[in-house]
């Protein structure tokens, strides 16, 4: 049995998120395809002790709350506590708070919007909470110049940046110190630490992460999103073949022919890495295999030079709307040497599926058949996009 969680993470969700304008509430908006709620959470669950998490939502989309806590936990959905918020930040941790296990002896704030926060800030916070028994919130120096101002723009004073952090969340807090600061409350504070601090209580610093960001505008959403990629259309492939040495003929690999060199036999021109490649490229657009597009039946295809096969398959992946992204080949053989035809086999492959394609070489140490050399194996990973070529790769 998992033991009780010691630690609880209070998420509050349930701003409505009018200065990044959506319809819907901001924990609700997706980013890079899942929900900015969804995102936050997934953390948590990546944490190595076991937390209670208390979302905080608008009651209009408690369920909602629900589908995500559930799809982001899985089996741990148990340890998910959904419970509804309040007109103010204030009065929604206050109803986390509420929510939180007998168990539980240390609290952690997080603002949802904050849905990069890397796992790293929450063990920091956590840690100096425990080691500390303070107030611990994480923060970062200010790069801007900071002045002071008067009503009409007049500006009045540079302010010392040395002396100012911005400040971010998970804010972590001795929960019994915490409980007793939100009750003896009697004003709106702008963060927990602040209201922990006005019942006496001490805070520190622990270093912030530029990635725990507040997704506050239009401009920090797509900030958001330009940081996990594109709504992800990549897939990778995989792809191995395997032919027989044949004295009979002549080697036709990667591409290239190499004279002097024992062949491969096969229906084809026995050219492992091209089919390889193949293969790879097929598997990652979900497009079955070479077997499936090219049967041996197919009497033109007899002797047939590995290159046609992948002009065929690269043309089967255009009309899918896949492109490629990149292709890698080992080849696990005593024989040929690849090395001094490297950089000719990897140009002649890369125009041939239009996009680069490196090649490298292995023995199996003697081992199995390409060890006696009765044998060679290629093996090619692919990676393509359905998703037109996410910029940063064109
Ligand atoms: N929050 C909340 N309850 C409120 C107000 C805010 O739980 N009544 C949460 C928000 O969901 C957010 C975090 O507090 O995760 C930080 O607030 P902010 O970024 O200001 O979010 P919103 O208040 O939703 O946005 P805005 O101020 O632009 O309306
Ligand atoms: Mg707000």
């Amino acid at each position: 049995m998992t033991p009780e969680p010691t630690t609880a993470i209070i998420v509050v969700a349930a701003g409505s998120g009018t200065r990044l304008g959506h319809a819907e509430p901001k924990a609700f908006v997706p980013v890079s395809g899942r929900s900015i709620l969804e995102r936050a959470l997934e953390t948590l669950f990546e944490l190595a002790e076991p937390v209670q998490v208390i979302v905080v939502a608008p009651s209009t989309h408690l369920d909602a709350t629900r589908v995500a806590a559930r799809t982001v936990a899985g089996i741990m959905h148990e340890a998910v506590t959904v419970t509804v918020g309040g007109p103010t930040r204030q009065a929604s941790v206050a109803a986390g708070l509420a929510a939180v296990d007998p168990a539980v002896d240390v609290v952690l704030v997080h603002d949802a919007a904050r849905a990069l926060t890397p796992r790293a800030q929450f063990v920091r916070v956590l840690d100096a909470v425990r080691s500390t028994g303070h107030g611990i919130i994480p923060g970062l120096p200010v790069a801007d110049t900071i002045k002071r101002r008067d009503a009409a723009d007049l500006v009045l004073a540079t302010v010392d940046r040395s002396e100012l952090v911005a400040v971010q969340t998970p804010q972590g807090f001795p929960r019994t110190a915490l409980t007793s600061a939100y009750a003896a409350a009697d004003a709106e504070h702008t963060d927990d630490a602040a209201l922990f601090a006005a019942a006496g209580n001490e805070v520190h610093l622990v270093d912030g992460d530029p990635m725990a960001f507040k997704i506050t505008t239009p401009w920090d959403l797509r900030r958001a999103e330009g940081l996990l990629g594109s709504p992800s259309g990549l897939r990778t492939g995989v792809g191995v073949d395997v032919h027989a040495f044949d004295p009979a003929e002549p080697l036709w690999l990667a591409g290239l022919h190499w004279p002097g060199e024992v062949g491969l036999s096969g229906h084809s021109d026995g050219d492992a890495v091209s089919h390889a490649i193949c293969d790879a490229l097929l598997s990652a657009a979900g497009l079955g295999d070479i077997g499936g597009h090219f049967g041996t039946a197919e009497a033109h295809l007899a002797g047939a030079h590995g290159t046609v096969f992948l002009h065929r398959t690269v043309e089967l992946l255009r009309d899918a709307g896949v492109t490629v992204l990149n292709v890698a080949v080992q080849v696990i053989s005593n024989r040929p040497k690849l090395s001094p035809r490297r950089a000719e086999a990897e140009a002649l492959l890369s125009r041939a599926v239009g996009a680069p394609v490196s090649l490298a070489a292995t023995t199996s140490d003697g081992l199995g058949f390409t060890g006696t050399g009765e044998g060679l194996t290629a093996i090619a990973t692919a990676l393509v996009t359905s998703a037109g070529v996410p910029s940063g790769r064109k």
